[in-house]
């Protein structure tokens, strides 16, 4: 449970503010390459942390992250022409280079005024197929994040975005709350769940998958310079003489960063809050043993080939109560939650929270302990950046970290199996 004013702090992220302080010392994903594909392409609206921006690849292939209000008046630069090295203002043809550099000004020959003029800029790196933008102070700027699926190819990973209308915290917390999968994901966790038995689903590419069916998993939460772990453990039936468990582990990295497990591929989600209520999930996953995903089979185990729930062109979740959330009850009876899809049916579950959850109305149980770390973790940064320091996690190396889905005999540590 939190205050109403702890979770004020938590939610908002927009200039001036304290949490909004901590995500602007890390860099952020706000969108994927494949929007800004080509030179000269169509330039793409970005909204992050309640700033508006546009992005944009020159003739030369560089990109820019512009302030989407044009420097004259305030007109949307996002319906510019981009041609020629800049992107022009459609309104009285202002010009302007990667770097905010005003390079034409039509309507004003005197260009020792577009000397003195610059459009505001951010940070913006390519990398993973992600474009990636810093929007904290200069003189914090920490390195680029080293992850370690920047090094594999973009055509043997799946990479890609859903938008939805709901807080970062509601996704995050979902992403910390083990106990939901084995109940929720019922479908793909434990598919005899209508006949009470249980059947291993043995899809090892499924991170709703799990070998066991204790719906009570012991949890256990340790700090790391990034954030920190939970390890769900669960009994594994028939293994009780030599003690064999499965073991989750899933580590947290600040401020809003996760990697979910299947035995064959790594999840890394990002949360990057456009707003307030508003939250681009992004998301690369990779297989361990290197070859290609696939892609296809992951769409649909997501749900996101299902043009009710998710618009493909925009990248928007749109389910919302008007449709349900694609839930269909005439189906319950052998469908846990009558929507199709993991991630479908999480979006179901943090919409229905509303826009910002009231999390002063929670009774949490033990099972919850990693979304209270999560919380804690962010307030304590918080804290820690209003007092003039360093958030939990920035600057740490990435490139180490990972997440597991295995099962394993009884005398191995949880904490050895990702430690590289
Ligand atoms: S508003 Fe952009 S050039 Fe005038
Ligand atoms: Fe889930």
């Amino acid at each position: 449970m939190l205050s109403n004013a702890e979770n004020e702090t938590l939610c908002r992220v927009g200039p001036g503010t304290p949490m909004g302080a901590v995500f602007r010392r890390f860099w952020h994903p706000v969108c994927l390459s494949e929007q800004i594909a080509r030179p000269d392409c169509d330039p793409v609206r970005v909204e992050i942390l309640g700033e508006r921006l546009v992005a944009f690849r020159d003739t030369a292939g560089k990109v820019g992250l512009l302030e989407e209000g044009c420097p004259h008046r305030g007109v949307s630069l996002a319906l510019g022409r981009n041609e020629d090295n800049g992107l022009r203002c459609l309104y009285h043809g202002w010009k302007f280079a990667t770097d905010g550099t005003i390079l034409d000004m039509p309507n004003c020959p005197d260009l020792r005024l577009a000397r003195n003029i610059k459009a505001k800029t951010y940070p913006i790196r390519e990398g993973g197929g992600f474009l990636w933008a810093y929007l904290g102070p200069a003189d914090r700027m920490p390195p680029f994040p080293k992850w370690r699926f920047l090094e594999i190819p973009v055509d043997h990973m799946r990479v890609n975005r859903i938008d939805a209308d709901v807080n970062y915290m509601q996704q995050l917390e979902g992403g910390a709350d083990t106990s939901h999968v084995g109940i929720l994901h019922s479908n793909f966790a434990r598919p005899g769940w209508m006949t009470g038995s249980f059947n291993a689903n043995t899809d090892q590419d499924n991170p709703a998958a799990l070998a066991t069916g204790d719906l009570a998993p012991t949890l256990a939460v340790e700090d790391t310079p990034f954030g920190f772990h939970y390890a769900a453990i669960r009994q594994v039936e028939g293994n009780e003489a030599d003690g064999k468990r499965n073991v989750r582990v899933v580590p947290i990295v600040m401020p809003s960063t996760r990697i979910i497990p299947s035995p064959a591929v790594q999840f890394i989600i990002f949360e990057v809050p456009m707003n307030d209520t508003r939250t681009a999930t992004f998301a690369a996953s990779y297989r361990l043993d290197g070859a290609p995903v696939d892609q296809w089979k992951l769409n649909e185990m997501s749900g996101r080939h299902n043009p009710a729930l998710f618009d493909e062109a925009t990248h928007r979740y749109i389910g919302t109560w008007e449709n349900r959330f694609g839930q269909d009850r005439g189906r319950m009876s052998e469908d846990w939650s009558g929507i199709k899809g993991v991630v479908m049916e999480d979006m179901a579950m943090a919409m229905s929270q509303g826009a910002i959850a009231d999390r002063s109305k929670e009774h949490l149980v033990p099972a919850d302990q990693a979304v209270v770390r999560c919380r804690r973790q962010l307030l304590e940064s918080a804290r820690r950046v209003a007092e003039g320091g360093d958030p939990i996690g920035v600057e740490v190396d990435v490139s180490t970290i990972r997440a597991i889905d295995a099962t394993v005999p009884g005398n191995v540590r949880w904490q050895d199996l990702v430690t590289a």
